[in-house]
């Protein structure tokens, strides 16, 4: 397997580059179609950033989060080391530069955890980023896959106190970036819509590439005009799927493969909601998914490459965002295939629909 070097990005990273520049005022969300790199560009840029910005990344997507506490595990690191317990704060900090959550002395491990009260969370990060300041340098704190925690609860909402925290870091304290990625589009859509958000924070696409970035992307790994024609077709800028043909011996083969097991899955999918049915729930109430709306809504793609976020009912366009088939932009309120091998499995279901 060929080893692939990270590719272009350089409008995102000129942007976040800015952002990173300025004093924090506003929380950044980094959104996109599932797969498009997102979390790769964060990692890229982590490892580029000057010494002077202390990053706290923290990866939620591969956490357990059933609880509260489970929440307060993920974010912290904890120092267990018995030679550093007396260690103080400032000491701990001028240890970091780079981390994978949020460094935690066992001293401050039982403030944290009592009470299940998140405010006792949040006011020892404001503390620990405050020391970081006072070091000279500039903490950043990333969460990947936020919408994990979406329905967890503590007193109400979770997600609505982290919020308030994020907005007392920036517009309040302007004490630390914030950034916060995710693929899930119905929960960019409802923070679009989250009037406690509204002018308290900008957003970031990292869409897949375009067709130049593409090219110049498969150039690097010798693809002949032909293969290139036969990425682009059926892959389009998605890198995942790009990296894929790179590493295949036989690319125009690779790709139909990919193209015929999507083909399947939408086909699979429609067969089970017609034999079966199928519903979602939307604001606790449960709303059934209707097999010929799905096929109206899909027939939309024959001849378009994108449709109106409101050309489609709210149950149907839900289920397709929810099952991976579309990708809603609430800032340009359109509605996309996740892909172009969605795409393109689409219009060859709907042929035979
Ligand atoms: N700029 C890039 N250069 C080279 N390869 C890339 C780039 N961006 C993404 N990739 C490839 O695509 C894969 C998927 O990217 P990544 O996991 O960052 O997507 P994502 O948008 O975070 O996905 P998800 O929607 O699941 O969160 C990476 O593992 C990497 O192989
Ligand atoms: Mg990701």
């Amino acid at each position: 397997m060929r080893s692939i070097e990270f590719h272009n990005r350089e409008k995102e990273i000129n942007a976040i580059r800015n952002i990173l520049n300025t004093d924090p005022t506003l929380i950044t969300f980094i959104y996109g179609p599932i797969n498009s790199g997102k979390t790769e560009l964060i990692n890229h840029l982590i490892k580029q950033l000057p010494e002077e910005y202390v990053v706290f990344y923290i990866n939620l997507r591969t956490k357990l989060l059933a609880s509260y506490d489970e929440f307060v595990e993920s974010l912290f690191e904890l120092e267990i080391a018995e030679t550093r317990r007396k260690e103080t704060l400032k000491e701990l900090v001028s240890s970091i530069t780079k981390a994978a959550g949020i460094p935690i002395t066992p001293e401050f491990r039982d403030y944290v955890f009592k009470d299940k009260k998140p405010k006792n969370a949040f006011s020892y990060i404001i503390k620990l980023f405050e020391v970081v300041k006072e070091s000279g340098h500039q903490p950043v704190l990333i969460l990947d896959e936020l919408q994990k925690i979406s329905d967890l609860k503590v007193d109400g909402l979770l997600i609505y106190e982290l919020f308030n925290f994020f907005i007392d870091l920036t517009k309040e304290k302007h004490l630390a970036h914030v950034f916060v990625a995710t693929s899930d589009s119905l929960f960019l859509e409802s923070i679009y819509n989250e009037a406690m958000l509204q002018e308290r924070c900008r957003y970031l696409q990292v869409d897949d590439f375009d067709n130049q970035t593409t090219l110049k992307f498969l150039d690097t790994y010798t693809f002949s005009d032909t293969d290139k024609d036969v990425a682009w077709n059926y892959c389009g800028g998605k890198p995942v799927c790009l990296v894929e043909l790179v590493n295949s011996e036989n690319r125009e083969e690779k790709a139909r493969g990919m193209f015929i097991f999507r083909t399947g899955e939408l086909e699979t999918r429609l067969k089970l909601v017609k034999e079966l049915g199928d519903e979602i729930t939307i604001g606790g109430r449960r709303c059934d998914v209707h097999y010929e709306k799905l096929v109206n809504a899909l027939k939309m793609f024959v001849s378009r490459d994108e449709v109106g976020m409101n050309e489609v009912d709210e149950v149907t366009k839900r289920y397709l965002v929810k099952t991976n088939i579309l990708f809603v932009d609430p800032l340009r309120k359109m509605m996309k295939p996740q892909s172009k091998l969605n795409l393109r499995a689409i219009r060859e279901v709907m042929k035979e629909t």
